[in-house]
């Protein structure tokens, strides 16, 4: 088990555009392992890759804990270098949280469908289709990987409501069941 610290709101990585895997390698693969052991550990069901500090296109998936009953059973899945090459449907209202700003919860607005391409962790191109749960897991590590949160998709008055709970993440006072990256003096603001 190796259990990686999450980085929290306003720390720039979750703010960058992340890189493009070159290569398959064992230090990629521990990656990966490491990428799920801090997924289980938060209880979180997406994790991406800059979420603990590494600027790369990589998360992974377990939305079988939140998973509906009448949706089928996804199980753990790696998206290196993914593509949505399409979103379809009803754009569907869910209630969406993020491992890097805890205790922060909010309705985001996303399409229902997607396709996203992508190469699974033996590197091989695969095409998945998604809706339900799938398709919002994905919606939002695939956003962490363009530097987007979930945040950014509330309205203005919307993010207000949460501005007293992000200063306090900014500042690093806050208390989580799972580690967190140490903020840095003269991070804080
Ligand atoms: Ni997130």
């Amino acid at each position: 088990m190796s259990i990686l610290p999450i980085v929290t709101y306003n720390d720039p990585v979750l703010r960058k555009k992340a890189e493009p895997v070159k290569e398959n390698s064992e230090q990629l693969q521990n990656l990966i392992d490491a990428m799920f052991d801090t997924m289980y550990n938060s209880q979180g069901v997406g994790l991406a890759a800059p979420q603990i500090g590494q600027s790369l296109q990589i998360f992974v998936t377990d939305p079988d804990a939140i998973t509906e009953e009448d949706e089928p059973s996804v199980g753990p899945l790696v998206f290196i270098n993914p593509e949505i090459i399409s979103k379809t449907g009803e754009n569907l209202k869910m209630e969406e949280g993020c491992l890097s700003i805890p205790e922060v919860r909010d309705d985001v607005v996303r399409p229902e469908k997607v396709i996203i391409r992508y190469l699974n962790r033996n590197f091989e191109e695969e095409e998945l289709e998604a809706d339900g749960w799938m398709a919002r897991v994905i919606q939002h590590e695939y956003d962490h990987l363009q530097g987007i949160l979930f945040l950014d998709h509330l309205s203005a008055f919307k993010r207000r409501l949460h501005r007293s709970r992000l200063k306090k993440i900014e500042s690093g006072s806050i208390e989580t069941e799972y580690p967190l990256v140490p903020k840095k003096a003269g991070q804080e603001k």
